[in-house]
């Protein structure tokens, strides 16, 4: 019985570390994702919006990114209370350039912590304050492609198998239609406007021309246009807005372009899907150009044909675009400063 004994202390003594150990190794070798004890859990990356407005920060909650979009390890927080903790404070331009939030410069940063400048409008619009940012940021979220955090207004995907392709309405009854709020006979686009409007019918609505739209009229009205007007109202590197991505590309109509360059255009929009102002000798001859298009259903229609192999997602949900702070995080750079903003944002 006692030799019983022994050999059973003796097998447990031997087979148990055994055990875990060809358990534990095992595990690591074929289940990474299981073993819990190493260290190889992403961290959170906690982001703070450093005293955004009520309004900017409505619909934003801690846990957004995991709940809408299913990014993992990603918390989003307003408390101030959080700062000593937070991976990212990002700070909205808008907030800065209007006086109502002022940088925290006396607060020590805990280090590995990053100030991200966040802002999606033209560099015309984002006031005079930048100059006195030198040295302050370490990343730029903007909608421009070489930004740290690129936000763009819109792109476009391949058209997955079972996608239904948009109809392309064809019942049109507007040459050429216009959607303007702000006018100026200096801007560019209101001498364009007049220009073409000597050449062809231009149909034009908004507030500065008393003809203003509900929300829910736009893309109806813009559908019954051959060509939609997507000029930008300012001119600024990569700044090309929803006028293009929503207004007429899901309004259904021919987008003519006035803003960054052609190859700006061309690399982030579907091909052969817009027509640019400056391919153009003149604004007359575009004018002609339209209206030969027009009349021409098959040159129109290859205007479309990119809806069969694409097709095109605007983005202009904030929820969204705070959460590729989190996906581009890893690859931020380990050391980055903005030493000059101001040349950063007005460089061509
Ligand atoms: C990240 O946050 C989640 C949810 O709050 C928590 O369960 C998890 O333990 C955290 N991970 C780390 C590595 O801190
Ligand atoms: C719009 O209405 C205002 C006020 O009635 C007028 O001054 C302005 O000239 C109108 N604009 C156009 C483009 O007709
Ligand atoms: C962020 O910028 C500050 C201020 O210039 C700098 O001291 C810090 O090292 C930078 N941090 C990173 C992670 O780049």
């Amino acid at each position: 019985m006692k030799k019983y004994l022994l050999l059973c202390i003796l097998s447990i003594l031997v087979l148990v570390p055994l055990y875990v150990w060809l358990n534990g190794s095992l595990s690591r070798r074929w289940c990474p994702e299981v073993s819990l004890s190493d260290n190889s859990e992403p961290r959170n990356v906690t982001i703070l919006l450093w005293h955004w407005t009520a309004e900017r920060a409505r619909a934003i909650s801690q846990n957004m990114c995991w709940e809408r979009f299913n990014i993992p390890h990603c918390k989003v927080m307003m408390q101030d209370a959080m700062y000593m903790k937070a991976d990212v404070v990002v700070f909205h331009n808008l907030e800065l350039s209007t006086g109502r939030m002022k940088l925290p410069l006396d607060l020590p940063r805990p280090p590995g912590q990053r100030w991200a400048w966040m802002s999606i409008q033209s560099p015309d619009n984002n006031g005079r304050l930048l100059r006195e940012y030198g040295g302050v940021f370490n990343l730029t979220v903007s909608y421009r492609r070489d930004a740290d955090v690129s936000i763009p207004y819109g792109g476009f995907v391949p058209r997955e198998f079972g996608d239904p392709v948009d109809d392309i309405p064809m019942k049109k009854t507007d040459l050429v239609c216009w959607v303007v709020s702000h006018y100026k006979e200096s801007f560019r686009r209101s001498q364009v406007y007049k220009e073409l409007s000597a050449v062809i019918p231009v149909k034009v609505y908004g507030r500065w021309f008393n003809k203003t739209l509900a929300p829910n009229d736009l893309l109806p009205m813009i559908s019954h246009c051959y060509f939609y007007l997507a000029f930008e109202n300012s001119i600024g590197k990569d700044y090309i807005t929803e006028k293009l991505w929503i207004n007429s590309y899901q309004g259904g109509a021919v987008p003519v372009v006035l803003g960054p360059p052609v190859e700006e255009y061309e690399a982030v929009a579907p091909p052969h899907s817009f027509i640019h102002v400056d391919e153009f000798a003149s604004v007359k001859e575009l004018g002609e150009y339209l209206q030969e298009l027009a009349g021409d259903a098959k040159r129109y229609g290859e205007y479309m044909q990119w809806k069969r192999d694409w097709k095109v997602q605007p983005t202009i949900n904030k929820e969204w675009r705070l959460c590729q702070i989190c996906l581009r995080y890893p690859s931020f750079p380990p050391h980055k400063v903005y030493t000059d903003l101001a040349a950063w944002d007005k460089a061509t």
